[in-house]
């Protein structure tokens, strides 16, 4: 998610997301959605889950109490040949009716620094120039 906008990732150039708000699936560890997940047996692959999860977090923050023609519309980009997606639309009701019940919303809090930890750190790798763009370069 950027700025708290799901956003395909295999198609956001490194740069772009420079300075701005970046939640992985890693940053939503104690998520709700996540529990509810792992809870009702509706884990898929590596690329399923997350972008399940991702989308799911968007639903709920939009509609926080969707009926299940809502959730399959809401999921509708994360396209899994290996599930019916039965225990997902499940996990996601657990986890909107859990947000409701806590009075929380599905959005995730923005990440914190570590301590010690820059708040923009830099990946060290190379990066396309958009043109136009000047890169600033390392001080030596
Ligand atoms: S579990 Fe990922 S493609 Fe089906």
């Amino acid at each position: 998610m950027l700025d708290g906008v799901p956003t395909l990732s295999c198609i956001t150039l490194v740069h772009t997301v420079d300075g701005r708000d970046v939640t992985t699936i890693e940053g939503l560890r104690d998520h709700p959605l996540v529990h509810a997940f792992v809870r009702t047996d509706a884990v898929q692959c590596g690329f399923c889950t997350p972008g399940m999860i991702m989308a799911a977090v968007d639903l709920l923050t939009d509609n926080p109490d969707p009926s299940d023609a809502q959730i399959r519309e809401g999921l509708e980009g994360n396209l899994c040949r290996c599930t019916g997606y039965q225990n997902i639309v499940r996990a996601v009701r657990d986890a909107a009716r859990e947000l409701r019940e806590a009075g929380e919303s599905a959005r995730p809090a923005p990440p914190t620094p570590e301590a010690g930890e820059a708040e923009t750190p830099d990946s060290g790798l190379p990066r396309e120039q958009v043109p136009g763009e000047t890169i600033p370069q390392p001080v030596p």
